[in-house]
């Protein structure tokens, strides 16, 4: 880093707040109308996907500024110690190597002196011939029948990824087979997910970084008896069972055999794991061709991101929009909505791979932040927000940056419904940059009391991705821009974007009180009034009256 100075007190940053007292109250429309090829000279593309961030409240000075302010924070060196294999995540001591998990065959990438590419390939080729043994239907169950049914057990990252992937590539899907996924400790989840199933026809993917995760070691019992007690041998395990994880102690323990086990490395964090073996579900579903097509679009925009300079960059350009509305403009939020029905979980994906990676407290260094640090991300598909909370983000008192995602084939063509959709994207990205002026309200013969109800302000922010189609590969890009854009803003930030520290203290709590819950006799309560109320409620009204 070239300055040792607190981000606020740096030159970098003084001048983006400088300049940030001088454009703030600009209008889009005036920008637009001193440029008439902004909408062109904003806008770029790299790996096949294309970023419109013209209607964003920025100029020629606002981005050099930025990119001023990521050359000053060190972003350059901090991706090459990323690409290097460099223990970047200094509070577990670990490398940050998502990159390595798709990093061409014969490519070379070291973590302590030992090149860690060979051996992702190795699991990619177990994974690809365990898939096409499913596939092709020459694994099969205890009882001689054919999987027809995939269950993957496991949360957070060891969920969210696989379950947005198949959402996403559900096109790809062989139909024949059938996946659920089982997260939540709700048993409701279990039984929802595994209803109507012959155990004898499902494999139990149980996916767990750690193998000790409460919710999935609950989860993955569950679906141990519920596999014995219809199939009433042991042996029936080795068929239906097979392990994703990096601790081989634990899933020997469970009773799988560490044959059926698909490993991967303390260096992959949970959260940027869809793409190593924990995607084992994804590659099932679409078959190991359209994974490894998946892994060339991410690793297309690693190589963009390695290499590219800032200002062509697009995981920088966006991971810098989203410091300058988050620290400069007070914004506590961005929304992503992806306008392809198949996207439905990306943003809950982005949720975890955002929030998890940056919301911090503290800089690398321990120092408490003197400014904010990740937003909430949160969205849904488009048209539908449209008719929910987007009254909000057009009219509302909140300033809401806001990703769109396009594509512009469909997959599922079907009459006038994919210009209908695409339409919908591109006039509420106008709508939120231009909104509608009183003149333009009273003009339409709008009564006067009724104008200010009817104006739209606009100089809403806002980004459209636009890729050709939702392909394997276009997802690996997808994803991988946020990731890379993640990254971006923790630069900035100097923060930890790889720790999750705190998620730990309530998993010890939750420890603590399950036995209170599950004691045959009163236990002694030494939480606070309100904990100790709620437990002791709790054990008076469970049983049913
Ligand atoms: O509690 C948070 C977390 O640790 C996530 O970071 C992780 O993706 C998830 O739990 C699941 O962890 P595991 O894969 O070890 O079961």
């Amino acid at each position: 880093m070239a300055d040792t100075l607190a981000l606020t007190q740096r030159p970098a940053w003084k001048a983006l707040s400088e300049h940030y007292r001088q454009i703030r109250d600009v209008h889009l429309r005036t920008l637009f109308d001193r440029d008439p090829h902004r909408g062109e000279r904003f806008a770029v593309e790299g790996a096949g996907l294309y970023l419109d961030y013209s209607k964003h409240r920025v100029t020629e000075d606002t981005m050099r500024l930025l990119f001023d302010l990521a050359r000053d924070s060190g972003l350059r060196e901090r991706i090459d110690a990323m690409f290097a294999g460099e223990r970047i995540n200094i509070t577990e001591n670990r490398a940050v190597l998502h990159v390595a998990l798709r990093a061409p065959r014969g490519s070379s990438i070291m973590v302590d002196g030992e090149n860690v590419v060979p051996a992702v390939h190795a699991v990619l080729d177990r994974m690809s011939d365990f898939s096409r043994r499913i596939r092709d239907g020459s694994w099969k169950g205890h009882t001689g029948k054919r999987i027809r049914n995939i269950v993957n057990v496991g949360i957070g990252g060891s969920d969210l990824g696989p379950v947005m992937a198949y959402e996403a590539l559900r096109h790809y899907a062989d139909p024949a087979l059938n996946c659920r996924f089982v997260s939540n400790v709700d048993g409701t989840d279990f039984v929802v997910a595994t209803s109507a199933l012959d155990p004898a026809e499902t494999l139990f993917i149980i996916s767990s970084k750690t193998f000790t995760t409460l919710e999935t070691m609950t989860n993955a019992r569950t679906a141990r008896e519920w596999i014995l007690g219809a199939l009433r041998d042991d042996n029936a395990i080795a068929k239906h069972f097979v392990a994703v994880s990096t601790n081989r102690a634990e899933v020997a323990k469970f009773g799988i055999d560490t044959r059926n086990m698909f490993e991967f490395w303390d260096w992959v964090g949970g959260r940027y794991s869809m793409d190593s073996a924990i995607g084992l579900s994804t590659m099932i579903a679409v078959g190991p061709e359209n994974f490894r097509a998946m892994l060339d679009g991410f690793h297309a925009v690693d190589e963009h991101f390695r290499t590219a300079p800032f200002e062509r960059n697009l995981p920088v350009i966006m991971g810098l929009l989203t410091v300058w509305y988050n620290d400069f403009f007070g914004a506590q939020t961005v929304g992503v909505f992806p306008y392809d029905q198949y996207l439905k979980r990306f943003p809950a994906y982005l949720q975890q791979l955002t929030m998890e990676s940056n919301g911090k407290h503290v800089t690398l260094q321990g120092r408490h932040l003197d400014y904010q640090s990740g937003p909430v991300f949160w969205g849904e598909p488009g048209t539908n927000g449209q008719h929910s909370f987007f009254q909000l983000i057009h009219q509302g008192t909140k300033l809401i940056p806001a990703d769109f995602i396009a594509f512009c084939r469909p997959l599922n063509p079907l009459g006038r419904h994919h210009d209908l959709l695409i339409a919908n994207v591109i006039a509420q990205a106008e709508a939120l940059a231009f909104g509608k002026t009183p003149e333009q309200v009273k003009a339409e013969g709008t009564p006067e009391w009724l104008v200010p109800h009817r104006v739209c302000e606009g100089n809403r922010p806002s980004s459209v991705i636009m890729a050709d189609q939702l392909t394997p590969e276009t997802l690996g890009k997808l994803v991988a821009l946020y990731e890379h854009s993640v990254f971006t803003q923790g630069c900035i930030w100097e923060i930890d974007s790889f720790d999750q520290w705190g998620v730990e203290l309530g998993k010890v709590l939750a420890l603590k009180i399950i036995p209170e819950l599950e004691a045959d006799t009163e236990p002694q309560l030494h939480h606070d009034s309100s904990t100790n109320a709620l437990i002791r409620r709790y054990r008076e009204r469970r049983k049913p009256s």
